[in-house]
């Protein structure tokens, strides 16, 4: 299966631009992760593969998945995994079967990734479900769709002259919940579930000719929508409109940009 076609393809290198920022949620997603020798472990969403070898370091006994939807990406995780410790399946979200093994899962977890499947409050509660006695789920979600990094982009797209075309890929990459939908979801179905949120104050590097670095940052994740649907001159004036936009947001100082990012966590258990 394809993604839709309003998005642009993901890009491995771009995205791994911010590697050092974009894995410190992980990190603190999975050390609140307190399973002790898990057989199956699923990354939901594996992207270019850094994190998921770093599960399979921690759990050197484990089998460790792989999940994603871009060949892009798995292609990288590939070759990254040199020594072919994880199993690397390309799949969405929507159409993976958590039971597909035949085998419980006692670690799923899902970094960075439900902001891209807008269904996922219906599927989160199957992959609870499928869970091993003792099992975690643990996932993080982007929460910062009014920060004027993507508000900025939602206004600078309303008045372009390909608005409506670039409208529905925005909205659709909005799909979280508030913290609270996500506690209450989980809590229905099993009675160990922290949920938090942290803002990020990542300073991000600022040289005095270089593209804004907000902009370097979205064009992995948040602007492949607009991306997606613009090429040639709309897509340099959408670049322009929204850098200039940013340059305002988020002023390049001497230290850097500073570019605050809230993001939703989750972690549930289920009963031994
Ligand atoms: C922002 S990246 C996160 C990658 C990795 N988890 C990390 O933390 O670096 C989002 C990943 O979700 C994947 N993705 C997007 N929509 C998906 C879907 N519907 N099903 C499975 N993976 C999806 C993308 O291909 C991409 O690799």
């Amino acid at each position: 299966m394809t993604e839709p076609a309003t998005d642009s393809a993901w890009d491995p290198q771009q995205y791994a631009a911010f590697a050092g920022h974009r894995g410190r949620p992980f990190v603190d997603l999975m050390a609140r992760v307190d399973a002790d020798r898990p057989r199956l472990v699923v990354d939901l969403g594996c992207g270019p593969g850094e994190l998921t070898l770093g599960i399979a370091q921690r759990w050197p006994d484990a089998r460790i998945v792989g999940v994603d939807s871009s060949p892009e990406m798995l292609d990288r995780a590939r070759r990254l995994d040199t020594g072919g410790r994880v199993e690397w399946v390309e799949a969405r979200a929507e159409d993976w079967d958590p039971m597909w093994s035949g085998a419980s899962i006692d670690v799923l977890v899902t970094n960075a990734t439900l902001q891209w499947v807008p269904s996922h409050l219906r599927l989160i509660p199957s992959w609870v479900e499928s869970l091993a006695p003792g099992g975690t789920f643990a996932m993080q979600v982007p929460a910062n769709f009014e920060a004027p990094s993507h508000r900025l982009m939602r206004e600078v797209a309303a008045r372009h002259p390909r608005a409506d075309d670039l409208r529905p890929g925005l909205d659709r990459a909005q799909a979280v919940a508030r913290p609270e939908t996500y506690a209450a979801l989980l809590l229905d179905r099993v009675p160990d579930v922290d949920v938090w949120q942290t803002t990020y104050h990542h300073v991000l590097t600022a040289e005095p000719d270089a593209a804004h670095p907000v902009l370097e940052w979205v064009r992995g994740t948040g602007l492949r929508p607009v991306l997606g649907v613009l090429d040639g001159h709309e897509r340099d004036a959408f670049v322009v409109d929204y850098e200039r936009e940013l340059e305002k947001a988020y002023p390049r100082r001497p230290f850097g940009v500073l570019f605050p990012f809230t993001r939703t966590f989750a972690v549930a258990r289920t009963p031994r």
